[in-house]
């Protein structure tokens, strides 16, 4: 079955690496979709967003990279996807991602799988990350190395 683990991914944290690579675990193909929540702002435009996740998954095998602009459970029936997957890092996240497994399934019958954020990267978001470099931290801990390196230019010449 193919699955799908969505997100705003602004950027890609080595968090959202691990659940891509655990879904993949899972399930034979996983597909990023690379949307945005229409209640939060972005510091990466959508194509930079898309163009990161591509880079920090080309290793991956099994999984590629997609846009997501409309709703889920419409790109889940465009691109045969089975599953929703999605990582939680507490409680608030949980309650988040519940709401919207239900949602989803209440649409179109699609089931949500949500992994427990590893321990090791329950602290790390992208809000976070964001936060820490536009300030002038090192985040190179916590995001793939194609992120680092585009946060420090970024940084750079803003
Ligand atoms: O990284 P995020 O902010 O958790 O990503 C949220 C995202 C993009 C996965 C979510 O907003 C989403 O699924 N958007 C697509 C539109 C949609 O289907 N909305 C209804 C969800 S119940």
């Amino acid at each position: 079955m193919r699955a799908v683990v969505p997100g705003s991914f602004d950027p890609i944290t080595n968090g959202h690496l691990d659940v891509i690579r655990r879904a993949r675990v899972i399930f034979d193909e996983v597909v990023v979709a690379v949307g945005a929540n229409s209640s939060k702002r972005y510091l990466f435009e959508p194509a930079e967003r898309l163009a990161l996740v591509r880079e920090a998954t080309a290793d991956i095998e099994g999984v590629t990279v997609e846009p997501l602009s409309g709703l889920l459970v419409d790109f889940c029936r465009i691109h045969d996807v089975g599953a929703v997957v999605k990582g939680a890092r507490a409680a608030t996240d949980f309650d988040f991602e519940v709401g919207m497994a239900r949602m989803n399934h209440s649409l179109t019958g699609i089931e949500t799988v949500i992994l427990p954020a590893a321990a090791q990267w329950s602290y790390v978001s992208s809000t976070l990350v964001r936060e820490v470099a536009t300030l002038g931290g090192d985040v190179a801990p916590y995001v793939p190395a194609v992120v680092a390196q585009r946060l420090a230019t970024r940084r750079a010449h803003d």
